[in-house]
């Protein structure tokens, strides 16, 4: 469909040709007391519909004109009578399949329903032209991530999803749920053996406190004592290499760019904060660049670039979508892209930000306080794109790593120049509380032919919000994950 009304003609040029497409009914409706129907179809490759036109001699009208019904058909392309909204429209000849659907039970409506109305149905959902919008727009961007890389001499590195380690030591990881295994394991081999002491419970279930089931059925099981310490010795084993789910590739793509210089992932990451914002998703997707021979500039460089990239790729590759978007979700989207491919990022350091907010906090009321040392609020955000500098902002200096945010969606990427220096790091690594042994390999980097080198993370899905002004991260996403959703 999008090879016919994506022409600049808008098809109109293509009447008298035999064309076959498949798609699904939008909306169908019957016309001269029923002797035919015209159908508006979609196939997902352009916000538009087709017009298709089925006479009731070709097929069973009642069985192609209920919303959501799969149409698989052959015909010819026609001139629309004139005063027709129309350029093109499809006079079916040859009906090759059809899937059928009772429309009493089909659940979403022919139009006016909600974003969040659709998360009910992220199995249909793409069926929308808003929801395949998104999609379309989500595919071009990520083509135009690898397309930005590759073309500046990055190469793709493909990073592993478990991990031991708590890469920032955050705290915010998914565990993998060996543990339950092995707790099961333990109550099988403790079958058939007396009951444990009370004390060995106690360690055992200290062990285990995060599975109560578990727990309950080591109290049941029967084992001797000697069975009961190593296994929870065993256990104990277990829990120190616990695998988790990542929530940050940069240590692992530092390895890379230490010894191929300019290297990039992308794919998912996890965070288990406890967050039900719009902005947050326990599964969304970065892309993070990593630079040798690097400093700070030369990563924001990068950053604007790439950013800058992304909004005229959009421009220059899904205009279609862009303008659906600006009709329906945010008028201002195009001009917004526009602005940013466009405009110089403003630069300015976390100290300046501090003093421009508290010079505003004068004659404005922030709901968050403003001193040196907080994280800067989505407010002050705001404030600092939308009303003093009316553009994109990077703030750089923080004091511990830099955060670059943009209208509308608040922060989009952060980064920073690693710290290069063996003993800068061990000593950081110590001061933050945490074992220097399971960063011996980071360590080692800077050991064995040390390199200065500076990399980001930009927020894949914040990206699709910023592009096409969505409010909420759960409806750029195909299939979202939030505390309380992992299904489907
Ligand atoms: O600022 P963050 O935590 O940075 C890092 O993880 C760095 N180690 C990246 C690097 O230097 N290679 O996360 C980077 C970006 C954020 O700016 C935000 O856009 C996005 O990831 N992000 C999230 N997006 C959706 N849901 C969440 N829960 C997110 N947490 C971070």
């Amino acid at each position: 469909i999008q090879s016919i009304l994506g022409r600049s003609d808008k098809g109109a040029g293509l009447a008298g040709q035999k064309v076959r497409i498949g798609g699904w009914v939008k909306t169908g409706r019957e016309a001269d007391k029923g002797s035919f129907a015209f159908l508006e179809v979609n196939d997902g490759s352009c916000p538009g519909n087709l017009q298709v036109m089925v006479k009731a001699v070709v097929y069973k009208l009642s069985d192609v004109t209920p919303t959501g019904t799969c149409v698989h058909v052959e015909g010819l392309l026609k001139t629309p009578p004139k005063g027709a909204k129309q350029s093109i429209e499809l006079e079916v000849e040859r009906v090759i399949d059809v899937g059928t659907v009772d429309a009493a039970k089909y659940p979403l409506p022919k139009t006016n329903f909600s974003l969040e109305f659709l998360r009910d149905f992220v199995h249909l959902r793409p069926r929308t032209n808003t929801i395949s919008a998104i999609a379309r727009i989500r595919n071009a961007l990520a083509y135009a991530t690898h397309t930005f890389f590759q073309k500046h001499g990055f190469l793709y590195v493909h990073t592993p999803i478990i991990t031991t380690s708590d890469c920032e030591g955050a705290g915010e990881m998914f565990q993998v749920t060996t543990i339950i295994n092995d707790a099961e394991k333990l109550e099988k081999d403790l079958k058939e053996n007396p009951p444990p002491s009370e004390t060995d419970i106690k360690a055992a279930e200290l062990v285990v406190k995060e599975k109560g089931e578990a727990v309950a059925r080591l109290k049941s099981a029967k084992a001797s004592k000697q069975e009961i310490v190593a296994a929870v010795a065993e256990l104990n084993k277990a829990k120190e290499n616990l695998s988790k789910l990542h929530e940050r590739w940069q240590l692992q793509v530092e390895t890379y760019a230490c010894a191929l210089s300019s290297v990039y992932t992308f794919g998912p990451t996890f965070r288990a904060e406890n967050s039900h914002t719009s902005r947050h998703l326990a599964e969304f997707w970065m892309v993070e660049p990593e630079i040798a021979f690097a400093d700070i500039q030369d990563d924001m460089n990068c950053a604007e670039a790439y950013v800058r990239f992304l909004c005229q790729w959009l421009l220059d590759h899904c205009y279609d979508d862009m303008e659906f978007i600006k009709q329906k979700i945010d008028k201002t989207a195009i001009q917004r892209l526009e602005m940013v491919a466009k405009s110089k990022f403003h630069r300015i350091t976390y100290t300046e930000a501090v003093a421009i907010l508290e010079e505003a906090a004068k004659v404005k009321k922030f709901e968050n306080k403003v001193e040196w040392g907080i994280d800067l609020a989505s407010e002050h955000e705001r404030y600092l794109t939308e009303e003093k500098f009316k553009a994109p902002v990077i703030v750089y200096n923080y004091p511990k790593a830099i955060k670059a945010f943009y209208m509308k969606v608040g922060e989009l990427i952060g980064g920073s120049q690693r710290e290069e220096n063996y003993q800068v790091l061990k000593d950081r690594i110590l001061e933050m509380g945490l074992p220097t042994e399971p960063y011996q390999w980071y360590l080692d980097l800077r050991s064995y032919g040390t390199v200065k080198h500076s990399g980001f993370g930009l927020g894949f899905e914040r990206m699709i919000l910023f592009a096409t002004g969505v409010e909420n991260i759960r409806d750029v996403i195909p299939f979202p994950r939030y505390p309380g959703r992992a299904d489907l």
